[in-house]
């Protein structure tokens, strides 16, 4: 009987429970007897043995926390399997220089604004299929304009990198006297998204610091996400939404531009290039 070998399983693994079963359960006559029995010896060996038992339960489930705690910690210190991400497949497998002087802080202007102009965010949308979609758990999102079948995502780091540049910019704009070209709501917004995705995230790497002003961290070795390979994850054709961001910053009145490069081979060439034969290109983003 299913019943009887369930039993048996509760029996084998856990005195306690055999004795709740026993008592609460069963209604075979031979169990009543055990319980409805005067005291005696039975009864006191009994109550020592649930005595221990309990005892020992308690140890064993007290234990079994501890390691389990323990595990998690070793496993996400030592392997970063555990933070693999779940879309991309990346993690933080690529030990990386941090370094308070990079060609993007450069005092030569020029140079600097050459690296952020350079800063490609190509990658900042993609267009998985509805089911992939779906089996991620995302919420719904805007169609692709090539295809019902998917929607089009942004994938956070590079919009958060879009609003690095947009702040930089109106910093630059209003630094020099000039009036900026990016209102200042979208200004607010981008610090805010920055604020709660870090926050997000909160990591917490110990920085060390040798210099008083600005230092911390200078020469830390980080374990880094390859940034290469994940622009090469949202140009795959499971997902390539055809996107370039263009070294475009002021505001873009015709967004369907941004969706115009599928390259001949694409899937998406022959829809593409329909609708521009029939709506033609705009001139406006270049
Ligand atoms: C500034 O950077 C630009 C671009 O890399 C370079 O051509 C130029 O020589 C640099 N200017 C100075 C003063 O170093």
């Amino acid at each position: 009987m299913l019943y009887r070998h369930e039993k048996r399983h509760e029996v084998d693994d856990d005195g306690y429970l055999e004795l709740v079963s026993e008592t609460a359960v069963d209604t075979d006559r031979n169990s009543f007897q055990l319980v409805s029995r005067p005291p005696g010896w039975s009864t006191i060996f009994l109550t020592v043995s649930l005595l221990i038992s309990l005892t020992l339960n308690s140890w064993w489930i007290l234990l079994e926390r501890i390691s389990k705690v323990s595990n998690k910690e070793a496993i996400s210190c030592s392997a970063p399997e555990t933070q693999r991400s779940i879309y991309s497949g990346l993690t933080f497998d690529v030990p990386t220089r941090y370094s308070l002087h990079t060609d993007y802080s450069s005092s030569n202007q020029t140079l600097a604004d050459y690296t952020w102009d350079n800063l490609n965010l190509d990658g900042m949308v993609i267009a998985p299929t509805l089911d992939w979609a779906r089996e991620m758990g995302l919420p719904d999102s805007w169609d692709f304009p090539w295809d019902s079948n998917r929607k089009i995502y942004f994938v956070k780091v590079y919009h958060q990198l879009h609003c690095l540049k947009r702040i930089r910019t109106a910093f630059h704009e209003l630094w020099s006297g000039q009036e900026s070209t990016i209102i200042p709501a979208h200004i607010e917004h981008c610090l805010d998204t920055l604020r709660q995705d870090l926050m997000c995230k909160a990591d917490d790497t110990p920085m060390p610091s040798l210099l008083a002003v600005n230092g911390a961290g200078d020469g830390q070795t980080l374990h880094c996400k390859n940034f290469d390979k994940l622009m090469a994850w949202t140009k795959h054709p499971d997902r390539d939404a055809c996107y370039h961001r263009l070294n475009h910053d002021g505001p873009v009145r015709h967004a369907i531009e941004r969706y115009a490069f599928c390259p001949p081979d694409s899937v998406h060439y022959a829809a593409m290039s329909r609708y521009f034969e029939e709506h033609g290109h705009y001139k406006d983003p270049v």
